[in-house]
């Protein structure tokens, strides 16, 4: 059992590069299924769930290899409509996008439901309900999905493009939501006719999917706002694409540079998207400094609590939750974190607690007296982003932490204990 062994107390100091982004990656990695020919996908983060939609692409017949360490090349032309099977499709939720892109190609598609962080219930009533409104019928066997169109055939079958194709529909989301907006925008790029998603999540990676498949031959307008226009066309031809760079790995930097103290420039990003983030550190007293693809922060004094209420995009990402709760218990005064996405996304609350941490969750809110001091202790990760939150309380205790768990860490986050130590941190992997 892997762990982080953190020696608490040092401020952070020197420069850190994101990589590419993880929400990003996770839907423009089977995006490039729907590609009958070739395309290069460069700033992809050598995270553990990149290996995993790798793996399950070749499973369906892509072959993908690396032209650098950040830079896959994939040929879509081999890839015949197949089975995302338990095994691989449970570890994550975002095999889900499997099921857009094999449908929206071959008009099935035959997937595991899918696994993923423990934040509460994570169903996916929006996306079958918008594959359903384009013409799909859906059956959950043995925890399996398939979803296609009556009467679907594969390319070869069918000899010509169009039957066994979605068709473009007028989709209205519920809720905003990232993981439906993005499958659906995967199936409408082939469909015929054209697409409109309302109530769209605007997240940067869902501007970046768009980038995506316009890059290739796609027709997609309204990325970024609440309605999204596809236009389908008959093929997509392949080309090159770069990713996006992480904002929550970004974000994630800033916090640990708030919570151990210091001086860091972040680089290779893109500020704009990191706008609320910055706006709440430096409301808590943080100094930022913003150019073209960096950011510097600094950190001297006691930062001054505040109070945040997690929102899709623009607002302040639910995924930068557990990581802000973490430098808000050392801040001055009480703070309040309100939970607005995710059900149950404070397990890592007791585990700070350990720490000296003083949180009560009530519900969805989250109120923290802040503490002058957190103490070294043993804890555990339970999801990604709350391991996150435990290394950066770590740098700042007082002594010596061991995280378990942090295999959850590294679905995410690459070499954070290279990045750290290079920032200054006492950080190290203990087999
Ligand atoms: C994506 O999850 C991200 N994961 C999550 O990041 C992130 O927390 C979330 O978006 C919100 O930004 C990936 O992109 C792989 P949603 P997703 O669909 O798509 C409800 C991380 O740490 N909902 O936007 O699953 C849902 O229950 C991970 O990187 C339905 O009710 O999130 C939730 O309350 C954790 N029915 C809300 O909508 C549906 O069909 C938002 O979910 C879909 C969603």
């Amino acid at each position: 059992m892997k762990q982080y062994v953190i020696h608490g107390g040092k401020p952070l100091s020197g420069e850190v590069f994101i990589s590419g982004a993880k929400n990003a990656a996770a839907s423009i990695l089977p995006g490039a299924m729907l590609i009958n020919g070739i395309c290069q996908i460069s700033n992809v983060p050598r995270i553990s769930d990149v290996k995993l939609t790798i793996e399950i692409m070749e499973r369906l017949g892509a072959r993908v290899k690396y032209i650098d360490a950040e830079t896959i090349e994939v040929d879509g032309r081999a890839v015949q409509p197949g089975t995302v099977p338990q095994e691989l499709g449970s570890q994550m939720r975002a095999s889900h996008f499997f099921i857009g892109s094999m449908l929206g190609r071959f008009g099935r598609a035959h997937v595991s439901l899918p696994g993923g962080c423990g934040l509460g219930a994570r169903p996916i009533d929006q996306h079958l309900k918008g594959f359903a409104q384009m013409g799909a019928c859906n059956r959950i066997e043995d925890g399996m999905l398939q979803v296609s169109i009556p009467g679907s055939q594969t390319d070869e079958e069918s000899g010509n493009e169009g039957k066994g194709k979605l068709k473009g529909a007028r989709i209205r989301f519920d809720m905003v939501t990232v993981g439906a907006t993005m499958n659906l925008m995967l199936a409408a790029a082939l469909a015929k006719g054209t697409t409109v998603l309302e109530n769209a999540a605007r997240e940067p990676h869902i501007v970046d999917l768009a980038g995506f498949l316009n890059a290739m031959g796609g027709d997609v307008s309204g990325a970024g706002t609440n309605t999204i226009t596809i236009n389908g066309v008959s093929s997509l031809k392949g080309g090159e694409y770069r990713l996006i760079p992480d904002q929550i790995e970004t974000g994630t930097y800033m916090a640990a540079a708030a919570a151990a103290g210091g001086d860091v420039s972040l680089k290779g990003v893109i500020p704009q998207h990191m706008e609320y983030i910055s706006s709440v550190l430096s409301a808590m007293g943080m100094e930022i400094e913003e150019g073209s693809d960096f950011i510097v922060v600094r950190k001297s004094n006691r930062l001054k609590g505040t109070d945040i209420t997690t929102m899709p995009y623009p607002g302040f990402p639910t995924d930068m939750q557990p990581q802000i709760a973490a430098v808000l218990c050392l801040a001055e005064g009480r703070s309040t974190v309100r939970e607005s996405i995710w059900e149950d996304r404070f397990r890592y609350a007791e585990q700070l607690c350990r720490m000296g941490a003083d949180i009560k969750v009530e519900g969805r809110v989250a109120v923290i007296e802040g503490v002058s001091k957190l103490y070294g202790a043993e804890v555990e990760a339970y999801d990604l982003r709350a391991g996150a939150a435990l290394v950066i309380a770590a740098l700042a205790a007082v002594g010596t932490t061991k995280i378990k768990h942090v295999n959850y860490i590294e679905r995410g986050y690459h070499d954070m204990v290279g990045k750290l130590s290079r920032l200054g941190a006492d950080i190290y992997v203990e087999e």
